[in-house]
């Protein structure tokens, strides 16, 4: 993993007297007390994050929390009044007009909440509008504008006006533009905020779609915690221009900072974001064949178990015994390998909870965890999945 953006202690304040805004955020003062004492208002305080090459980066908030006015820092739309954001190891802050200029014509891309397209221009011409500005010929624009109208699914719609596209379609075509000049990063400002949830949807998994085949570096904000959830590798939740807490959406949902973001992901569904791997638990106790019955009787007695794996020397699963068929094979003389039962549910780490739920339902045993060469790597007990999991 390479870091592409690295933000150190990024400030942003809005108004005539920032540096008054900045000593008084070293007293720790709070927005609101900036605000009323300094008429500054506080945009981004004090923030800092990495974002790895290739990663989906969210950015989640409520309204005013500070999200637009850091990402239009990663652009320089906003000039940061303290603080460092390093692309490919470059201060881009430090930037002269020329880097910037370039900076922004080739690195990076924005796509906005509300399109940004210009309604007197084709789509098409919305599309090659950055290369235009980049003085790329006529026929080359021309060929990229259409490839990235197929890209996103609106071949053939080139020759529309905006309006005459639905908003879905319209933010297909902000997305060709953002992708015409195949910028490394994308900075994308509530996307999808302004569509019906149906097709909110739909963009949502497009975009983990095309993100799979472009693998671009993307910078995404939301207000929604079900879609950042959805779409971030990572996920930063901000509060009055910081950010509370980072993390994958199962370490946030698993290990919440405080009540501020416990109360933010309380109406998850879980069992969306939640895999196997966050679940199982580490293959404990187990048996070997060899091991015999009255082994697998002490080991399950010991742990208060009523049925235990069965694994090789590799820790490849064999199968499992019950206790019950334990117990009768002692009394009748049989061996371990005589009751030893492939009646069991197996899954991969990273299959979702949601989708254990009917094995949980049909099962007796826990749900064994596997590799691909069914190497035993975890146990899934079934009260885990169906309670929903635990907070
Ligand atoms: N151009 C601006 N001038 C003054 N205040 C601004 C400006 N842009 C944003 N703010 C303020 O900065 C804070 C963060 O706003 P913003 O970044 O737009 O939040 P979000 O995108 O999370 O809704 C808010 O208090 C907002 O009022
Ligand atoms: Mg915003």
């Amino acid at each position: 993993m390479s870091i592409h953006i690295k933000v150190e202690n990024l400030t942003k304040i809005f108004g005539k007297n920032p540096r008054a805004a900045l000593k008084k955020l070293e007293q720790n003062m709070s927005k609101n007390e900036i605000l009323e004492k300094t008429g500054q208002t506080v945009g981004v305080n004090n923030v800092s994050f990495e974002v790895e090459k290739g990663e989906i980066f969210v950015i989640m908030g409520l309204s005013g929390s500070g999200k637009s006015t850091l990402i239009r820092c990663l652009n320089l739309l906003n000039k940061p009044d303290k603080g460092k954001i390093f692309i490919d190891g470059e201060n881009i802050v430090q930037y002269n007009r020329e880097d910037l200029r370039s900076f922004r014509q080739n690195k990076i891309a924005m796509v906005f909440q509300h399109f940004g397209l210009f309604s007197h221009k084709t789509v098409k011409k919305n599309v090659e509008y950055g290369l235009e500005i980049k003085d790329i010929s006529r026929e080359e624009r021309s060929s990229i504008a259409n490839e990235m109208l197929e890209t996103v699914g609106l071949e053939g719609w080139g020759d529309k006006n905006p309006n005459e596209l639905s908003g879905g379609m319209q933010q297909r075509v902000g997305l060709a533009r953002a992708l015409a000049n195949n910028p490394d990063i994308l900075l994308m400002d509530e996307p999808f905020s302004a569509l019906d949830p149906l097709i909110r949807r739909d963009m949502q998994l497009e975009l983990l779609d095309l993100q799979s085949k472009l693998k671009k570096t993307i910078v995404f904000i939301t207000h929604d915690v079900n879609e950042a959830f959805k779409i971030g590798d990572r996920v930063a939740v901000m509060k009055d221009g910081e950010i509370v807490q980072i993390g994958t959406p199962e370490e946030i949902l698993s290990n919440p900072e405080n009540t501020y973001i416990r109360d933010f992901v309380k109406d998850i569904d879980r069992t969306k974001i939640m895999q196997a791997k966050n679940i199982m638990y580490k293959p404990s106790p187990l048996i070997f064949i060899r091991d015999g019955l009255k082994v697998a009787m002490n080991r399950m007695s010991s742990h208060g178990i009523s049925s235990v794996f069965v694994v090789d020397r590799e820790r490849i699963l064999q199968g499992i015994v019950t206790i019950d068929d334990t117990i009768e094979a002692i009394k009748s003389n049989k061996t371990l390998k005589d009751i030893i039962r492939q009646d069991y549910f197996t899954t991969d780490e990273e299959t979702y909870v949601q989708d254990l739920l009917p094995q949980a339902i049909e099962t007796k045993y826990p749900i064994a965890v596997v590799d691909e060469k069914n190497k035993l790597l975890g146990i899934i007990v079934r009260a885990a999945v169906l309670s929903g999991l635990v907070d």
